[in-house]
Formats: C-alpha cells, structure tokens, sequence
C-alpha cells in the first residue's frame, strides 16, 4: 500500500482580496501571529508524514522559497547575539528529511492548472493539495485525518464542511450519499453554484487527497467556473471512473482568504499562543468588557 508522502501548495494566486499588503507578497506569507499562512500548512502536512513539499509559485512569490531555505547571516547574527531560542526555532522550522520543490506558475490559469503544474514532481503517487489561506486549528491535523481516511479506502477525500446556503458562489460543493461516520460517497461536485443549483450546502475546503489519475482529468477539462481552469471540475469527471469521498472532519477552519476570517484566526491564534497570550487576553478583556471610556 502506497503511503501518501507528497504534499502540494498551490500559491501563485493574485491575492487580490489583500492589496495592496500582497502587491509585491504573496498572500501566503501573510502572518497569523508571527508565523506565515504557508508554515502552519507545510506544518500541518510534516505532521501528516508528508516529505515532500510541492510549492507551486508565481510572480511576487519567492518570499516563499526564501522562507523555508537556510538564513545563514541570519543565522551567525542571532548566535553572536545569544538569541538561542530563535536561533533554535529557526533551525527546527522543518525537519532535515523534509524536502522542498519549486514549480514555477507561470499563468495563473486556475486551481486546476496550478495542481497539474506539480504532474512532473508528484508522478505517479497519491499527493495531498493543500490551500494554505484555509487555516485549519485541529488535533490531529486535517491532512492526517484525511490521510488516515485515504489509507483506509485507497481512494480520493476532499475534506468538506457545511456552509451558508446563500455562500455557496464561493466553494466547490458535494452531492453525497453518507458511508460512515463522517464519510460520504460524493456523487457530484460543482464549482462555485449559485445557491439556487447548489446541490447541498456541503463545501469543500482546501484540504484534498488525491489519486494520480486527477492529472489525465486535469488535462481533459476546460475552463469554468471564472474562467479558470478548475480543480473542482476535474474531481466530477474522475468520478466517472473513480470513486471520491468527502470528509467532514474535525477542527475549526478560518478562511484567512477573506480579512474578516483573516481576523479571526490572528485573535484567536494570539490568544492560545505561549508568548503574548496572557497580555493579548487581558487586552482583549479590558477593551470589550472592562470600564469602558473608549468610543
Ligand atoms: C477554491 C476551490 C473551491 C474550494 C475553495 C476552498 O476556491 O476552487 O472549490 O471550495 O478553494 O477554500 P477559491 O477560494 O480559491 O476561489
């Protein structure tokens, strides 16, 4: 049985949502606290087993590569100034057997085509795609917990969630036939419908185990939804021959694509994080619940 050991970033987005703070960065290296959007993803996939990281990157986007390869001025800076502690969590952003590969984007065509730019690195393999701006706070991660579903069924998971009937416009949503606790069959998946076609309120999130097979569909599709050529689309023709699954799983997902989300994630990270959450909390408690003379 082939382990899942391959992990994909899409990240060669606009990032429009965030201009002009992605102008020149990429929405990926957003900070949640002090650590960047695609850290927690490629944390989440180490912790998964997951080896090899599969960055997929475009224009503005080498802040990425830049930040996980070593910083060795960096590095003698902080030995001279006897900050061990970064020095240390630097070093162990991630662990030596991890491997980072990066495929340049050059058109940002889509979802879809930004998978199928990772064909070369991923071969013949089932690989895990990742969104890294679906920040998801869950123990086991939700790359394990969908790693463990795929170990079981050796098919596709996308990792689903329910939302608002009238956001449906804003995620692929599922058909399914329910299979077992927190499994169901997907009969069919639709990009983006308006709420009036959605066929459920299930929504996928940027969490997916996939089958190489993804990458023959990948190239039959055409453009939809957007104009982009989309993951989405290519999952609902694998399912002529293949059987997919979605996972409702477990974890509290921020959707740091949007800045309200973006917002939510930062508080709630802030308040459970070592350094700053006692101050950030007693902050938090005196501007909302204490004697208030602010506006
Ligand atoms: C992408 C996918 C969509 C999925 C969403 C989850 O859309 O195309 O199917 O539901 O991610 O965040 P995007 O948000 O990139 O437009």
């Amino acid at each position: 049985m082939k382990k899942v050991t391959k992990a994909v970033f899409p990240a060669a987005g606009m990032g429009t949502r965030f201009l002009p703070a992605t102008k020149a960065n990429p929405k990926e290296m957003l900070p949640i606290v002090d650590k960047p959007l695609i850290q927690y993803a490629a944390e989440e996939a180490v912790a998964a087993g997951i080896t090899d990281l599969i960055f997929i990157i475009g224009r503005t986007k080498r802040a990425i590569a830049d930040h996980f390869d070593k910083a060795y001025e960096l590095e003698v800076e902080l030995e001279t100034r006897g900050k061990l502690k970064a020095l240390q969590d630097l070093r162990d952003m991630l662990p030596s057997h991890v491997n980072c590969i990066y495929i340049r984007q050059a058109e940002a065509l889509g979802l879809g085509h930004a998978v199928q730019c990772a064909q070369s690195a991923v071969n013949d393999e089932p690989f895990v795609v990742i969104l890294a701006d679906d920040l998801i706070d869950a123990e086991p991660g939700v790359v394990k917990q969908m790693c463990d579903v795929y170990d079981y069924y050796q098919c596709s998971v996308v990792g689903v969630q329910e939302v608002a009937p009238e956001e449906t416009a804003s995620y692929g949503i599922v058909a399914c036939d329910p299979m077992a606790e927190r499994i169901s069959r997907v009969t069919r998946i639709v990009e983006k419908p308006k709420p009036a076609d959605a066929p459920s309120n299930l929504g996928v999130v940027g969490r997916y185990v996939l089958t190489p097979r993804i990458f023959d569909h990948l190239k039959r599709i055409e453009r939809g939804a957007g104009g982009e050529l989309q993951l989405t689309d290519a999952i609902q023709s694998m399912l002529q021959e293949q059987q997919v699954l979605a996972y409702a799983y477990q974890g509290t997902r921020y959707d740091c694509g949007s800045k309200v989300g973006y917002l939510e994630a930062t508080v709630e990270y802030a308040m459970k994080h070592p350094e700053v959450a006692e101050e950030f909390t007693a902050y938090l408690k005196n501007r909302f619940c204490g004697p208030c003379d602010r506006p």
